[in-house]
């Protein structure tokens, strides 16, 4: 038979699909950066009553774009329509962090959304659905998630720290001027805030077909321990007070690499940074979600074991542990 056999779609939800990142992460998803370019895909797309009008416009652009992959779009304000046996769920849903405003402010509005979402997700969407929370606070968001809809399992909810890793990444690149593809293994530990910490005591480059250590490369410890970190955490802040919004299209393509690398596998020796629920690994507080050292094999992560943590590491990973601890905390006050 000449008949290529296709494969069956894959549902995919966007909450918060008629904002900034949902607009630039649409059209990535029905291009196939997220599942691959020979898997259809059917797009649904949440957003509240306000901005109904411009979602409705986002599904006639989908339409207009003519994606090959793209087999049907839903575009509406009812969450249990949009989680209707949904294999990935994307959330974006939410209120961004302005000018001036601490992710602290973000908390209130945004836990109690994700808190009644959860259910909406437990009862409609797919038995298997995994779950990525991009909507920030980020962990605490999908740790609300996790509590709420505690039919699904544990390891299916994760929150967005690619970002941040390949933010890591785009900075070393940039020092050394060696290709981004060419370094990797760094780390995010811990929050998707500013008390995150980027590591890159395991990260190494490709030089001539040889994998290199960074620090030896860099050979600069005092720009890795100080102006290297400081960037990448600060990078949301600077991109927001250039932009006056906050990141969009390095979101939605992170989201996108997430996504890709959970379901399809990461890359042979290489590991990625992915906010998943502690199951007390390297001595953090089991149950709270906090970014790992992540490898994906058959649609499962597991957290990479084994790797040496020297006195400074141990020290920002418990910080950063210590804020989503506080976080928490302040998630269910917010929710009382
Ligand atoms: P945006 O304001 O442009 O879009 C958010 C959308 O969510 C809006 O269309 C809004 O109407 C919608 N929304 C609000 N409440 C909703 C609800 N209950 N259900 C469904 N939709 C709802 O914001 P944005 O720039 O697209 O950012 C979205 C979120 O992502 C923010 O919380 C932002 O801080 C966060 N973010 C996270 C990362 C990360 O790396 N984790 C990076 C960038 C931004
Ligand atoms: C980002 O990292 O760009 C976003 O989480 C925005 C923010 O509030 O920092």
């Amino acid at each position: 038979c000449l008949l290529k056999e296709e494969k069956e779609p894959i549902t995919v939800l966007v909450t918060g699909a008629a904002g900034q990142i949902g607009y630039a992460l649409v059209p990535m998803i029905a291009r196939g950066a997220m599942l691959g370019p020979n898997q259809p895909v059917i797009l649904h797309m949440l957003d509240i009553e306000p901005a109904a009008e411009a979602l409705k416009g986002v599904k006639m652009e989908l339409i207009d774009a003519a994606f090959p992959l793209l087999r049907g779009v839903v575009a509406t304000t009812d969450v249990v329509e949009a989680c209707k046996d949904v294999n990935v769920a994307v959330m974006v849903g939410g209120f961004p962090r302005k000018e001036g405003m601490e992710r602290k402010d973000v908390m209130s509005k945004n836990v109690s959304i994700y808190k009644a979402q959860a259910s909406a997700l437990e009862k409609h969407a797919a038995a298997d659905c995994k779950v990525l929370v991009v909507a920030n606070p980020a962990n605490t968001n999908a740790l609300i998630l996790k509590e709420f809809a505690p039919s699904i399992p544990e390891k299916n909810i994760t929150c967005l720290t690619r970002l941040d890793h390949n933010r890591a990444l785009g900075q070393i690149s940039e020092r050394l001027n060696v290709h981004v593809s060419d370094v990797k293994n760094v780390i995010i530990w811990g929050n998707h805030s500013s008390t995150q910490y980027p590591d890159v005591n395991h990260a190494t480059i490709t030089v001539s077909n040889a994998e290199k250590p960074v620090r030896e490369l860099v050979n600069d410890d005092t720009w890795l321990n100080n102006e290297f970190i400081a960037t990448v955490q600060q990078r949301g802040a600077a991109i927001i007070k250039a932009r006056k919004l906050s990141s969009a299209l390095s979101a939605a393509s992170a989201a996108c690499d997430h996504i890709r690398d959970w379901i399809l596998g990461t890359p042979k020796e290489t590991w990625v940074s992915m906010g998943v629920y502690s199951d007390g690994s390297y001595g953090i507080q089991a149950g709270l979600i906090y970014s790992f050292p992540v490898t994906c094999e058959k649609g499962d992560w597991t957290i990479v074991q084994g790797l040496k943590i020297d006195e400074f590491s141990r020290d920002k990973m418990d910080k950063t542990a210590q804020e989503l601890i506080e976080e928490k905390t302040l998630a269910k006050s917010c929710l009382e």
